[in-house]
């Protein structure tokens, strides 16, 4: 899987063409929210300091991930097309973003996810996020600094003799 990844942040043509490729369920899960038109919400995060990336496969779109500032936090989101979700993409793009996030200052990450987005979850847990759920909102949470040092810490024991 060779993944490229392109800023897009202000690039309104960019994302609307993106979102062709977006369900209305998909949409939903990515905003918590029926979204019809998302260029209102790429203005509103834009303007509070959110980057875009655009991933892409080759020439194909694969997702979109957004990265906007709360805080001493990143709020990350991502969004998959939906005629490859399922196969593992979301789960690389959040590894490289993982690793990413400490670069572009940020040292944790965290997200708004439906409780049912078990896909979603699935990937947070992987990465060894706490999940807190209250209602039908889970919040997740990544310290990226406490996972590279536990990354570290690894690599120290399988070296040790
Ligand atoms: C959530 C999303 C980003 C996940 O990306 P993806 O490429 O579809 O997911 P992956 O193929 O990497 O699978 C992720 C995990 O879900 C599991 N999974 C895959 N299909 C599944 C299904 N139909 N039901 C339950 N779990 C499933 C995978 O086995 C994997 O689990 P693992 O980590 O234990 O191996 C993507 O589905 C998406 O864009 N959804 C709509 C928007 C959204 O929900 N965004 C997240 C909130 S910001």
């Amino acid at each position: 899987m060779e993944l490229d990844f392109y800023e897009i942040t202000g690039r309104y043509d960019e994302v609307a063409k993106f979102y062709s490729s977006v369900g209305e369920e998909s949409r939903y899960l990515r905003f918590l929210a029926a979204v019809r038109d998302p260029a209102s919400i790429y203005s509103y995060m834009w303007s509070c300091g959110g980057r875009s990336f655009l991933v892409v496969e080759g020439r194909r779109p694969v997702a979109l991930v957004d990265v906007t500032p709360c805080g001493d936090e990143a709020e990350a989101g991502i969004v998959v097309v939906d005629s490859l979700q399922g196969r593992g993409y979301g789960t690389k793009i959040a590894e490289v973003f993982a690793e990413l996030l400490p670069r572009l200052g940020f040292d944790v990450v965290k997200a708004e996810i439906y409780r049912e987005n078990l896909k979603a979850l699935s990937i947070a847990r992987r990465l060894g996020a706490s999940v807190v759920c209250r209602g039908v909102i889970c919040t997740v949470r990544l310290n990226l600094r406490q996972r590279a040092l536990r990354g570290v810490a690894a690599l120290k024991l399988v070296a040790t003799p």
